[in-house]
């Protein structure tokens, strides 16, 4: 994401931090005590351009397809992360679902280098499938930076490590929905390419 997107989701933030009836927490897995429920007018046509990528890797994974989905943002939210939040596993209700990091202070990035242990960074976020077979990629770890933005199947377990720098990591997610014949060609038997 460039500058101007990530002022645009802060600034959207900023329009209802601090108030208490748009507290999401209710609806989310996060241990996470500011999560708002954000207004989508304005970043949804943001988003466009994000999916449009999505689908040309998609169809090029999947060999020769077409797949350009029409499709609807269900739900948006903003976190707001300080040190000790974290995210436990889960998984979200739709078909694609996507984390945008506009504010990733360079603070973290202290704390993961004084990080000793075998697993993940403080701040990382880590996608799963299945049960951890050696012979195929079943998890894939990101440590986020300000501008990037992931997009992934809904069904995808994911967690987020906690950090413990005195900062604000400021992240927005969203789920998506594709309309019904979309879902069709994005989930009949195509082949991909070996
Ligand atoms: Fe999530």
């Amino acid at each position: 994401m460039d500058k101007e997107l990530c002022e645009l989701m802060l600034e959207e933030g900023r329009k209802i931090r601090g108030k208490s009836d748009e507290l999401y927490n209710h609806k989310l897995a996060g241990h996470i005590g500011e999560q708002y429920k954000l207004s989508r007018d304005k970043i949804i046509t943001k988003l466009a351009v994000f999916l449009e990528g999505y689908c040309i890797g998609y169809n090029q994974w999947r060999g020769g397809g077409g797949m350009k989905p029409q499709a609807k943002l269900l739900s948006l939210w903003i976190n707001y992360m300080k040190a000790g939040d974290f995210n436990p596993p889960h998984s979200h209700g739709a078909d694609l679902s996507f984390v945008a990091f506009p504010d990733v202070p360079k603070e973290i990035t202290t704390d993961c280098a004084v990080f000793k242990g075998t697993m993940r960074v403080p701040g990382g976020i880590s996608w799963t499938y299945g049960d951890g077979d050696r012979t195929c990629i079943s998890v894939v770890h990101q440590l986020p930076v300000t501008g990037d933005l992931y997009i992934f199947p809904a069904i995808l377990k994911h967690y987020v490590f906690p950090f413990k720098s005195p900062v604000t990591r400021v992240s927005l997610s969203g789920n998506i929905m594709f309309d019904q014949d979309s879902r069709v060609d994005y989930f009949s038997g195509k082949k991909h390419n070996p």
